[in-house]
């Protein structure tokens, strides 16, 4: 039985944004109100505040009743409380002249107040339907508390796990990255932006945020057209293409022009390219920052090269408030380019039915928050998101997990895995949250389950460890939770070291040396570079951090309830070093290939290679790995033609299906699974090189133990065209390799040609 529908290339968001936005009966009203409008008041409407936590810099004015009186503010973001929302509401409808209502904004990312797995652990279920739902009960949740727009998807491609912001993606593929940024769309803005559960999205942060060079937060970025459009670019598309009706501009400067002063990706790509009619927001005081980026002297020079470039909302810097009218009465932007970035926000303001229902049912709110359905789906998408890393034979020859049912004695070790929270902007809600070692002791009794917690994330101390130990040495099995607080991914959050925090390894040895079986779940919000617990423990899953239902989630794993069948949408590194690393590179002129790279180099031919001398090139685990109970074998792949044209294909890249591909999936195990299955191309004579595979499609197959399932995928033409050596998407002759395989690093392909 096919479980989610496939995704494969011919499968995105038709063409034409279906969006609340592309209606153009809208726009008379959106006009009748821009000419009742004074200069100040189209002005205000760009500006926006954060009026609650967090505080930073830039954060602007607080007199925010005043302003509202005045028509002086658009939007408000962080507050949270209904009453307040309806009171700065009431003062937009009642004592403004225009009563035009406030935007209220909120970081929602993976879930309101019913938290579900961080973005990079919804990507690693492979399934857009899961991420659909989600957001679709964040924006449920948040709506009926007043919020009205989220600034998410972060729809960034992260190919360094030293930038912490991989948690708050769907990692480093542009096609995956694609489907994953739809289905948060389609799950925020429903089918009407106007339905009492649906929010406005924003997808963030255009464009290149996640290309940091070091892979420190806010840094430079260097990125060629070529790859901006291949790679950096899609998600964004999708995004539009889904509906989005927002969009906000990056922090970083890309290639020496700031991202939120660049006309190229926000005019001539957003705008003319992709016909976007929705609201451009800066990142927090990114128009205050044109200046430490070097490219202002001064605020007004920023607010004026943010807004022509394409900026319409200034988020906190105050400049646009302080000095956009000026810029317009001086003639430096018109009053038609004016009314066009308020256009675009009004737009959105009346697509969400705002004018029509401006305040929130204050007694409601709270019905909606952690409704059963909710938590139960936060449990399924934390089952489906685990990664099973390793689950080796151990000392009895046969592998830990999944754990028999009979009565053993655990010992729960380590400092994650009690409240796996993530305070990203999430509003911490304590909710219906049930922790690791408080769902295990429901399984299998109190008595039968021990806590210690070892060490901290940070710290920890001898005695400290010396407990952990003797209570392991008592128990007959342990649960081993290390990795990263959640405050060590995210925004600001990069690191250069990516092993275990604090004292956390020698937590992990001593442990391991009692020789008791040990299961270690990693919490984290990126992959860890931890090669003495891969080679140690033989069971090994990553969490990421998985949200309100952590707990259930991973005991139901444990016993095998669920089978994991989550995989990596980031290659897991070896070491820091290989950073940054992704599946889906350039072969290079001198490609290893998947040689073993000895240390140091065996001879001058291993030498001269694209390699380290002191570390392999290929990482830990692939890009689309992830383990099961259960095994699969893959059968040749097969494909309906040898020859393809791209005069053919090039006459319609995105109708009809241009080659089907297919393969036998047998589940070899003695459990049934749900195996996620990835068709890649590679292309080879291209006037630009192409990497060495590229995701082209994915789906997700039940299988019972024995059973073998034909898996088809149908590729559309634009599988096969790539963003050639003009910057123009397009098929090439080409020799084509298609493999249908568990992973980005297994399997023999099927080889295919196009001819002109
Ligand atoms: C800064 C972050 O970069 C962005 O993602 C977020 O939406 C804004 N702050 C607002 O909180």
């Amino acid at each position: 039985m096919v479980m989610s529908v496939a995704v494969a290339a011919q499968e995105r968001a038709p063409k034409g944004q279906a969006s609340a936005i592309a209606d153009t009966s809208l726009d008379a009203r959106v006009d009748s109100i821009l000419r009742g409008m004074t200069l100040e008041e189209k002005v205000g409407q760009l500006v926006q505040y954060s009026a609650g936590q967090p505080t930073g810099p830039g954060t602007g004015r607080t007199d925010y009743e005043d302003m509202i009186v005045h028509g002086q503010i658009g939007s408000l973001f962080n507050v949270v409380d209904p009453h307040e929302i309806n009171k700065y509401q009431r003062i937009a409808m009642e004592k403004s002249r225009l009563h035009i209502p406030i935007l209220f904004g909120l970081d929602v990312i993976h879930g309101f107040k019913t938290e579900f797995p961080i973005p990079l652990g919804l990507a690693s279920t492979w399934d857009p339907s899961i991420v659909e739902k989600a957001s679709h009960v964040a924006a449920m949740e948040a709506a009926a508390d007043g919020i009205r727009w989220t600034f998410s998807p972060m729809v960034d491609i992260a190919r360094d796990a030293r930038w912490g912001r991989m948690a708050e993606g769907a990692g480093e593929d542009p096609f995956l990255g694609s489907a994953m940024a739809a289905a948060y769309v389609r799950g925020y803005q429903g089918t009407r932006l106007d339905a009492p559960d649906s929010i406005a999205s924003c997808a963030k942060h255009y464009v290149g945020y996640g290309a940091a060079e070091g892979g420190r937060d806010y840094n430079s970025t260097e990125i060629s057209e070529h790859t901006l459009r291949q790679y950096y670019l899609p998600p964004f598309h999708a995004a539009v293409e889904a509906g989005t009706v927002s969009l906000m501009s990056a922090f970083n400067s890309l290639n020496g022009v700031p991202s939120t002063a660049n006309p190229f990706t926000l005019k001539q790509v957003l705008r003319k390219e992709w016909g976007f009619r929705g609201l451009v927001v800066s990142d927090w005081n990114a128009v205050g920052e044109l200046i430490p980026h070097g490219v202002a002297a001064d605020g007004a020079t920023a607010a004026r090269k943010a807004f022509l470039a394409g900026v319409d909302m200034d988020m906190v810097s105050s400049l646009y408030h302080d000095h956009l009218g000026q810029v317009v009465k001086s003639g430096q932007a018109t009053q038609s380019e004016l009314d066009e970035a308020v256009r675009h926000l009004l737009r959105v303001k009346l697509a969400l039915g705002l004018f029509e229902h401006p305040f929130v049912d204050e007694g409601a709110a709270a019905k909606a928050l952690y409704r059963p359905e909710s938590t139960a789906l936060a449990q399924t998408a934390a089952e489906k998101s685990f990664v099973l890393l390793q689950n080796r034979s151990g000392a009895g020859g046969k592998a830990l997990l999944p754990l028999a049912s009979r009565a053993q004695n655990f010992a729960v070790i380590g400092p994650l895995g009690d409240d796996s929270s993530y305070p990203g902007g999430v509003p911490e809600g304590a909710g219906p949250r049930v922790s690791l070692p408080a769902a295990l002791a429901q399984r299998v009794g109190e008595d039968h389950v021990s806590r210690f917690k070892g060490v901290g994330i940070l710290d920890g101390t001898d005695e400290e460890i010396a407990a952990a130990v003797a209570g392991a040495q008592k128990a007959d099995l342990v649960i081993l939770t290390l990795g990263e607080s959640p405050d060590m991914s995210g925004e600001a959050a990069s690191r250069a070291h990516l092993g275990l925090p604090g004292r956390q390894q020698e937590l992990l040895e001593a442990i391991v040396k009692t020789g008791k079986p040990v299961v270690l779940i990693l919490f984290s919000g990126r992959p860890l570079t931890v090669p003495w617990a891969f080679e140690h423990v033989p069971t090994v899953i990553e969490a990421w951090l998985p949200g309100i239902a952590a707990g259930p989630a991973l005991t139901r794993t444990l016993f095998g309830d669920v089978n994991p069948s989550g995989k990596l949408v980031v290659s897991w590194p070896r070491s820091v070093g290989q950073e940054p690393l992704y599946y889906n590179a350039l072969n290079t002129g001198r490609p290893t290939g998947d040689m073993d790279l000895t240390h140091p180099p065996s001879d001058i031919s291993a030498r001269y290679l694209s390699r380290y001398i002191d570390e392999q090139n290929i990482p830990q685990f692939p890009f689309g790995y992830g383990g099961s109970y259960t095994s699969y074998s893959y059968g040749a792949t097969k494909i309906s033609m040898q020859r393809l044209s791209a005069a053919t294909l090039n006459k319609d890249l995105h109708a009809g299906t241009a080659l089907t591909a297919e393969a036998d999936v047998t589940n070899t195990g003695s459990r049934s699974g749900e195996e996620v299955v990835q068709l890649y191309i590679e292309l080879q004579g291209t006037s630009v090189a192409e990497p060495v595979r590229a995701l082209k499609g994915f789906q997700t197959v039940a299988i019972a133990p024995g059973e073998t399932r034909k898996v088809k995928f149908e590729l559309k033409p634009e599988a096969f065209a790539i963003w050639n050596d003009r910057n123009q998407f397009a098929a090439e002759t080409a020799k084509v390799n298609v493999w249908i395989s568990p992973d980005s690093a297994h399997g023999s392909p099927a080889q295919a040609e196009i001819l002109p």
